[in-house]
């Protein structure tokens, strides 16, 4: 079955092979109809506006249909039903399965039980597969992937979309720059399987030490829900923040991504600048999702 747990189950040319695909949907190049009479079981447990909506867009633009609950309060999960036990029983009204759960591991554990095709769409502070493939997607339209200067700030604890990324770009010889508040850095064990796989990781205490080497600038939220107190969380928010006097001196082709919501990491003052692409990125998640659901579901 072609479950999308983990970007690091995909190597390189795969990856590639479904970037293409995208361009070639964001071309038009594609048969409006042919997921048509496919169902998409969409299966949130925390929160999202981009992912499930844009997933949602992308199923209706192959012509399928989406199928959720509300909320978790109004499904069985509030009765006590377990997860595997949801999965095999969704498995029986839909063609493919996109899964967002607060624990790392949920969307593994929920593909072993699951009938038809599951995709990560984030679990915990795991992974986030297919924000990684729009990422990687809107960093190929500015500049060729390979060995570029990458920025990581912000929540590199808990932030999946940041462990998603780090590791697909471990296959395109990126070298690694990480800034983050005190108690919020990237995983001991995600650093050590980086480098492992060969990349080269920088740690800053400043974004200011580096601004001016980056290609790409990727800033994440901090992750509020996931702090297990409110003073711990408060001790780091608001910790630092993208300005345009920060960016006096950045490259002129630099991008800053973010996967959003964004709290105050961005000035909105930079959302009219030529680097700020996020917005533009949360639109690359129709292409990209519309490739991924033809890869489970044809
Ligand atoms: C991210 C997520 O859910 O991990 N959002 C998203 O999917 N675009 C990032 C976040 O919530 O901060």
């Amino acid at each position: 079955m072609r479950h999308i747990i983990s970007i690091g189950d995909f190597n390189r040319k795969e990856i590639d092979a479904l970037l293409d695909h995208a361009r070639q949907i964001d071309q038009r190049k594609y048969d409006k109809n042919v997921l048509y009479g496919k169902i998409l079981a969409t299966l949130f447990f925390e929160p999202s506006t981009r992912t499930r909506m844009s997933f949602e867009s992308a199923m209706a633009r192959l012509g399928g249909t989406s199928l959720s609950v509300g909320s978790v309060e109004a499904c069985s999960i509030a009765k006590g039903e377990t997860l595997a036990d949801t999965i095999r029983v969704v498995s029986g009204y839909a063609d493919a399965i996109v899964i967002r759960h607060p624990k790392e591991g949920a969307a593994r554990l929920a593909a072993e039980f699951a009938a038809v095709p599951v995709i990560n769409a984030g679990d915990g502070a795991g992974q986030h597969p297919s924000q990684t493939l729009l990422d990687l997607y809107t960093i190929r339209q500015s500049m060729p992937i390979d060995k570029i200067d990458v920025a990581l700030i912000g929540d590199l604890r808990y932030g999946r979309t940041a462990h998603s990324l780090a590791l697909a770009l471990s296959l395109y010889n990126a070298r690694l720059h990480t800034i983050s508040p005190k108690g919020l850095e990237l995983p001991a064990t995600l650093a050590a399987e980086l480098s492992e796989r060969g990349m080269e990781i920088v740690e800053h205490d400043d974004i200011n030490e580096v601004i001016c080497d980056l290609d790409v600038l990727y800033v994440t939220r901090i992750q509020r829900e996931r702090f297990p107190d409110t003073a711990s969380y408060f001790n780091v928010a608001s910790s630092y923040r993208i300005t345009p006097e920060l960016l006096v001196g950045a490259k002129k082709h630099l991008i800053i991504l973010h996967p959003l919501p964004r709290v105050d990491e961005i000035d909105p003052r930079v959302d009219e600048l030529p680097y700020a692409r996020y917005f533009e990125q949360s639109r690359n998640g129709i292409p990209v999702r519309m490739a991924m659901l033809m890869r489970v579901m044809q």
